[in-house]
């Protein structure tokens, strides 16, 4: 890769790191500036790598320069993380990274440095393999996760910590959702393998495989005709929880991209309303809606504020902290922050307060989160059982009670190979 493609790479990775911008517009961005796929990929790649091991990046760089950056200098910093990812994490001939990395302080405008780049990068490649799995990399650096984070789920959850923080250091799996109301459904395992994709179904959700390679969408059969979407297997589980049937109303109160909505509407056939309250985010509903021929009314509002009431079913997907995806977003470990966890919570609480007078009696609201700290779920519900008499928490099936932990107030999953931490509990009005 030349000199020119790692200062970019430098470049974008500064602007998720510094500028706070997330990975996925980014990339959109990448797309825009360069065309050949091969280039995207490795940069994508460097992106999202570097996001995901940052903390061990960082300390190791760290350990590698006398002094620190300064401010106006970061996009050095993120040449060298990126670089450092290349070199420990990446395949890549160590000789390219180191040469062309001197040769991109001159796409940066920094000339000054190439010696200081280099010196760091040869310095790396004699000592990284020793820091790498140093014993004086502080806890949080061992578990590659932000201090704030690593304090609050070894609080929480401190038998799982290791394999939450191995999940958040490892990328996710590609699974898909069978669409049961396509006409070939039945056939979909013969176009999958018509086109060799290789595939594992799951025991318990029966509208989830998971690719064994990752491909890209566009080479998945059948992919723009509806009959897959993507989505983890734990975003399955909502429409196969919230008990429905066919022509119950339902409202998706917190539904922009879509994906839940869509799996609803191929369940069952609802009186479905769609609601986010980020315009443009509520328009990729009517995307996805599209490309699976299916149909519902989507309202750009905050779901709160809405007029209509007596629902049979709501689902409340809330608005989280997502720290069950940071395998799938990375960038999370750069972006959230301590103090946003109390602001969601409140968030979260207040949507429950107001969504909970659209249930009509003997109805349904099912609370979700992409979060696995206890305050946005297991503790958000118990408050709520406890100021609303007329709640009742609905047992699961126990097969998919297996796939996660019985908190008394919810089921959590943790972030494990099939699926991404997520927590659902199913409340009753009385
Ligand atoms: C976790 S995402 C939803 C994902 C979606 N359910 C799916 O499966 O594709 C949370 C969404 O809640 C929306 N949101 C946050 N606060 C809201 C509010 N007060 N009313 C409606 N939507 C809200 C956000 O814009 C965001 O799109």
């Amino acid at each position: 890769m030349s000199a020119a493609l790692r200062a970019q790479t430098a470049r974008l990775f500064y602007a998720i790191a510094f500028d706070g911008r997330s990975a996925n517009e980014v990339l959109l961005e990448l797309r825009q500036q360069i065309s050949d796929r091969h280039e995207q990929g490795f940069v994508q790649e460097c992106l999202f790598g570097t996001a995901r091991h940052f903390e061990k990046l960082d300390w190791m760089l760290n350990q590698l320069l006398s002094k620190s950056f300064k401010k106006k200098d970061n996009d050095l910093r993120c040449l060298l993380l990126t670089a450092l990812y290349q070199l420990f994490y990446l395949d890549k001939p160590s000789h390219a990274v180191v040469s062309e990395s001197v040769n991109a302080t001159r796409q940066l405008d920094k000339d000054w440095a190439s010696k200081l780049v280099n010196g760091v990068l040869r310095n790396a490649q004699r000592q990284g393999k020793e820091l790498m799995s140093s014993d004086q990399q502080p806890l949080n650096v061992q578990h590659e996760l932000p201090q704030w984070l690593f304090k609050r789920l070894r609080g929480a959850w401190p038998r799982q910590l290791g394999a939450i923080a191995e999940a958040a250091a490892t990328k996710a799996p590609l699974v898909l959702r069978i669409n049961q109301s396509h006409p070939e459904a039945a056939h979909y395992s013969d176009h999958l393998s018509t086109a060799n994709i290789e595939f594992e179904t799951h025991k318990t959700v029966e509208s989830a495989i998971r690719l064994k390679q990752a491909v890209p969408v566009s080479q998945i059969p059948l992919f723009d005709e509806g009959l897959f979407s993507v989505q983890d297997l734990s975003a399955q589980l909502a429409a196969w929880i919230l008990p429905l049937t066919s022509s119950n109303k339902v409202l998706d109160a917190c539904a922009a991209p879509g994906g839940k909505t869509a799996h609803l509407l191929e369940r069952h056939q609802l009186n479905l309303t769609a609601v986010d309250k980020d315009p443009r985010r509520a328009e990729k509903i009517h995307q996805n809606l599209q490309r699976l021929s299916l149909e519902c009314e989507v309202i750009a509002a905050d779901a709160g504020q809405l007029e209509e009431s007596a629902f049979d079913g709501i689902l409340l997907d809330a608005p989280c902290s997502a720290t069950g995806v940071i395998r799938r977003q990375p960038d999370i470990k750069l972006h959230r922050q301590n103090s946003d966890i109390a602001q969601v919570v409140n968030e979260q609480k207040q949507l429950l307060e107001s969504l909970w007078a659209k249930v009509k009696q003997g109805g349904h609201l099912l609370y979700a989160t992409c979060s696995i700290l206890p305050q946005e779920n297991a503790e958000q519900i118990k408050g709520f059982l406890d100021r609303h008499p007329d709640a009742k928490l609905e047992p699961l099936a126990t097969d998919i009670m297996a796939l996660g932990i019985d908190t008394r107030f919810g089921l959590q999953i943790l972030p494990q190979n099939w699926h991404d931490g997520f927590f659902y509990a199913l409340l009753k009005k009385a």
